[in-house]
Order: structure tokens, then sequence, then C-alpha cells
């Protein structure tokens, strides 16, 4: 027996995870509060039949193994050192698989990022649009800055030439399967400025991709691999590591231009989370290096919603923060290009938290009403009810009752009747701007968790997917295994499945079919079955809504009289689909 499954068998999800989390029973899982976010009510599930814990309030959890590398802040092989000992299993000398594919990985990310500077140096134009954004030759070279060309098939030909094998390619992330009947994959980036992701220690995880001029996405990120777990990354760290030691303080920024342009300009102790919310991990990663850290988001709403939620977790991590607010509403990038003299001063003059809270209360809502004035008291009260102290209780409601206008007396009477619960902020902003949810539930996922809690569903879901259109990348390889091991006359059914799937893709597997056990306790059979039937009937129209955009476009950039004709012809057939379903 491999020394994994041994560990898996000697170890209980339940008993590891008990050890951190006080678990109740819930029906045939147990709950309990979340270790890696705060929260009241408990959404931390662990099922001991599946062998997995997971939160479905922030999306963190799977296996023995991912929950230790997650409580721990280890690395996988770390994580299996761990175990093993628990368990007292003797490790063997040679390397798991898992750490072979992180290898390959990172492999194939060094020779796509070498690839993309390569692209970028052919083409003066796009290395002009960095230089035209103030970066400097140097900067370019540091950071690895690329190009990906406007073809489906350069980055992956190269590659091949190169040796690596397709399977590879589609792990590490740099390559997509088109659909899920065609295997034949394509470059995931093009026509896009690149800008390579390290991890600490300077191994190349993954890539994110600008597009040029307008559009969407602005940024076009890697999904995880092997390599690249995103709420373990920092954008920069490893670049910043040094620097934020001596400094004692790290800068929390929102963007890649924002990390370069601050590194030019001699801060290098910035990092930025990337295109996603600042996760406990991070922090955690970063409390090795400082126990200091400033926030430099953006002052829309929502750089101000992420600032919020970001003091909450740095304050639950018991790190020291304050508050860099950059002049005129901009981001740190424009305001180094503007004038680096402006962001050096807002660096020197960070704020703490409660300032940054006043300045948003009095900005927001007007003190020389009564209406606003009882705004300010409904977010900043509960604010200063966190503080343990009447101390800093007292020196808070006094700075307030200066600025109502108001005798504290009264205050510390309003202080009493608040709750700590919940800041209002919520309430009182403007919806966020959106930004690419990187952890919601798709509906592919629901229909996958669904076929695992109701295998004899599968072949159902197979046989009306619609082919030759793309599915959800994330969640392409499931549809494809499924179809491959079900369109087989001797089908094996579900079990054939799950043995052609990773081991990384059987964890997925298992957190969907927790995700519907969860979401629909004691659904019966046949409402099951109306729910799988409505799922494939969205997916199918949101897919094929997609194409028909996707040709619309092509139909009014083209200018051949045949092509058009051919792209309309397949418009109208996809028109007659739609109709059907
Ligand atoms: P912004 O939209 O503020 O862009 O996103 P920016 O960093 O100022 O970019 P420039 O200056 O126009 O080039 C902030 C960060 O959010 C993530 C990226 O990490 C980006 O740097 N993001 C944004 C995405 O991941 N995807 C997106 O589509 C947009
Ligand atoms: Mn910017």
């Amino acid at each position: 027996m491999n020394h994994i499954e041994e560990i898996r068998l000697r170890i209980n999800i339940e008993d590891l995870v008990g050890g951190h989390v006080q678990l109740k029973k819930a029906g045939r899982n147990l709950r309990g509060l979340c270790p890696f976010h705060g929260e009241k009510t408990a959404s931390f599930m662990v099922s001991p039949e599946k062998g997995i814990a997971y939160c479905f309030g922030c999306h963190q959890g799977g296996d023995i193994f991912k929950f230790t590398q997650l409580i721990e802040n280890v690395s996988f092989n770390e994580a299996i050192k761990i175990l093993a000992e628990r368990a007292n299993v003797p490790l063997p000398k040679q390397i798991p698989k898992e750490f072979n594919k992180r290898l390959k990985s990172i492999e194939i990310n060094q020779h796509t990022v070498k690839f993309y500077e390569e692209q970028l140096e052919k083409y003066p134009k796009h290395r002009d649009y960095f230089l035209d954004r103030g970066l400097t030759a140097e900067t370019i070279k540091k950071f690895q800055l690329g190009y990906a060309p406007d073809s489906f098939d350069q980055l992956k030909n190269h590659l091949l030439k190169e040796g690596f094998e397709s399977k590879d390619l589609i792990d590490s992330s740099v390559v997509n399967q088109r659909s899920i009947a065609d295997k034949n994959t394509y470059d995931r980036f093009r026509n896009r400025l690149m800008f390579p992701i390290f991890d600490h220690q300077s191994n190349p995880v993954g890539l994110s991709g600008r597009i040029i001029g307008e559009g969407e996405p602005k940024y076009l990120n890697s999904p995880e691999n092997p390599a690249y777990n995103k709420s373990l990354i920092l954008y920069g760290l490893n670049w910043a590591k040094n620097s934020i030691k001596k400094e004692d303080m790290a800068i929390f920024v929102e963007g890649y231009m924002d990390v370069i342009a601050t590194h030019q300009a001699g801060t290098e102790n910035v990092v930025a989370t990337c295109g996603t919310a600042v996760t406990p991990q991070q922090l955690k990663l970063i409390s090795r290096f400082t126990k200091k850290i400033a926030f430099a988001f953006d002052e829309d709403s929502a750089g101000l919603e992420a600032t919020f939620r970001a003091i909450e977790l740095a304050q639950l991590a018991d790190l020291n923060i304050s508050i860099i607010q950059i002049p005129d509403g901009k981001d740190p990038d424009d305001c180094v290009q503007n004038n680096p003299e402006n962001w050096k001063n807002a660096i020197k003059n960070p704020v703490t938290v409660m300032d940054f809270y006043f300045t948003y209360a009095f900005s927001h809502h007007d003190p020389s009403t009564m209406e606003g004035k009882k705004k300010v008291l409904d977010f900043i009260l509960p604010l200063i009810k966190l503080y343990k102290t009447d101390m800093e209780r007292s020196e808070y409601l006094n700075q307030l009752a200066v600025k109502l206008k108001t005798d504290v007396r009264y205050l510390w009477n309003d202080l009493k009747k608040v709750s700590t619960k919940k800041p209002s902020y919520a309430k009182t902003q403007e919806p966020p701007k959106e930004k690419p949810q990187e952890r919601r539930f798709t509906r592919e996922e629901y229909l996958l968790g669904f076929i695992g809690s109701y295998p004899n569903m599968a072949r159902e879901v197979v046989e009306n997917l619609i082919d030759n259109i793309p599915v959800n990348p994330n969640t392409e390889r499931f549809y494809n295994t499924l179809k491959k091991v079900y369109t087989l006359e001797s089908s094996g059914g579900i079990a054939d499945f799950l043995e052609q799937l990773s081991e990384e893709d059987q964890g997925k597997w298992q957190i969907y079919t927790l995700l519907i056990e969860e979401t629909y306790p004691e659904f019966p059979e046949s409402s099951a079955e109306s729910e799988i039937r409505k799922l494939i009937k969205e997916i199918n129209r949101k897919n094929i809504f997609n194409v028909q955009k996707d040709i619309e476009l092509k139909i009014r950039g083209s200018e051949d009289a045949e092509e058009k004709k051919l792209l309309l012809n397949r418009y109208n057939e996809l028109l007659k689909l739609t109709a059907k379903i």
C-alpha cells in the first residue's frame, strides 16, 4: 500500500480536526466554527465518511493532508511528514507523486515565462506599453514581464517541442482543453501583457495577463494548479521579503502594477493579493517576516470593502495594523507615476485603524444633521466596543464627542446599548465593483455534486449536456472523464470514473458531493432529478449564449463574405438549439 493511503487509514479526519475545532454532530456529518476565518455560526463541516473537512463560508478545506497544510501553513510534503509521524507510518525515500506534479508545474511555468519574455522582445509596441507606464528596462527584466502572442497554439507548440506532455500543460494551467468532446488544447493567454506570479521562494507558479486596451476581464489569472495555491501566495513577496524584514513592515496593495511601480520607486516592502481578498493564510505567511502591516488599497468601494475585511482578519491574527491613505483617491501606481514624493509621504504617515474609521464615517455622513450624526454613531460605536479596556474606549469616545459636539456621557450610555456584532459599513456603502469571484460554486460544480450524491443520474447528464461547446474550464476535466466512461459500451459506472480522476480532483469531487448533502439535506430522489434537469438546461443555455456572443463579435469583425455566411449558419443552428431546450 502507498504510504499516503496508509496514513489516511490511520488518521480520522474528525480526530484530526477535533484537535483544533470543537465539533458537534449534525446528521451524518459534524459541524464546528471554521478555524480559517472568524465566524459566529458554524459553517465548517466534517464528513467522517468522505474523510474531508470543508468550510462553506470561506471555501477552505479538504482531506487530512489539505487540512494540515492549511492549519499548519505548510507545504503538501511537510503535511505528509507531520501526519506520518502522528500515524507512525515510516516514509519511503522516494518523492511522492504530488511533489513531482508541483515540480512539473513550476518547470512548465518557468518555460512559459521565458517564452513570453522573448515574445515581448519581438514586439516593440507592446514593450512600449510598459515603458509608457513609466517602467524601466531594468524593471521589466526584474519582474520578467512578457507578452502572450495573439495565437491559439504558439505557446503550446513551443512547449511540446521542448518535450513537455500535453496533459502536464493542462495541469499546470498554461493551456486549456477546448470542450468536453474536443480534446484539442489551446493557449490560455492570447494577446495579453504578462505578469508572472512567483511564490516567496521565487518559483513561478502562475501568470496574470492584462488585456491590451479596454475589455473584460482586465486581468486573466491562471487558475490554481499543483504549485499555485492562491490563498497562500502574495505577489511580490519574493522581491519584498528582505525589505519587509529590514523595515519591519509590510505594505499590502491591490494590484500587480502597484507592486512593480512602488518597488521601482524604492519602496520594496510591498506585496499584493492576486485579485482576491486577503486570506488568513497570507497573513500567517507575512507574520513570519513582520508583525506590522499597512494596507494601501484603492479608495473606491471595492477597495474600502477590502480594507474593512482585511482589518478584521489582521486584528484576529494579532497583527499591528495601519492604513496608508493615498492622496486624490488614486492607486499606488498612479500616485508613484504622478509624483513619487506623494507616495513616500503617504507611507511615512500611515493612520491608525480608528483614525481610518473616523475619516470614513465623517466623510460618508454629514455630522451637521441629526440623521448624519446617528449614522456616524451606528458605524463607529460597534467598532469602539471591540476594544476591551475603558481606557481605549474613553479615548475614542472623547474624540467622537468633540467631533459630534455632544457630551461624552451620552455616548457612554449609547455604547452600552450597542452590540459588537456587525459594523454597519456593510449597509451604508454602495455595492462593491465586480471583481472576479474566484471561490463561489458554479452550476457545473453543483451538478457534479448531484452526480456524486445520485450516481444513477450520471448517464442522463452525459447524454443531455450539449457537446462541442465549451464548459466551465475549472470543471471541464470532470465532464470529459464522465463522457469517456459513460459512452463506453461496458461502462463500470461511477467507480470507473473515480478511478480516472487525479487525486486532487477526487478531493474536489468529494467537496462537491458534501456541498449537495449540506445544501439539500434529506432531498428526495425525485426532487433531485428535477433539480439536475434544471441545472443541465441552465448550463446548456448559458454555454450556447456565450458561443452566440462570440459568433456575433466575429460576424461584426469579419470582412469575408464566405466566412460571414458560415458564421451566420452556425449562429442560426444555435438559435434552433436554444429553442429546443
Ligand atoms: P484594478 O482594476 O484596480 O487594476 O485591479 P489595476 O491594478 O489598477 O490595473 P491597471 O493599473 O489598470 O493595469 C486590481 C487588481 O485586481 C486584480 C489584479 O490583481 C489587479 O492588479 N484583478 C483585477 C483581477 O485579478 N482580474 C481583473 O479582471 C481585474
Ligand atoms: Mn492601476
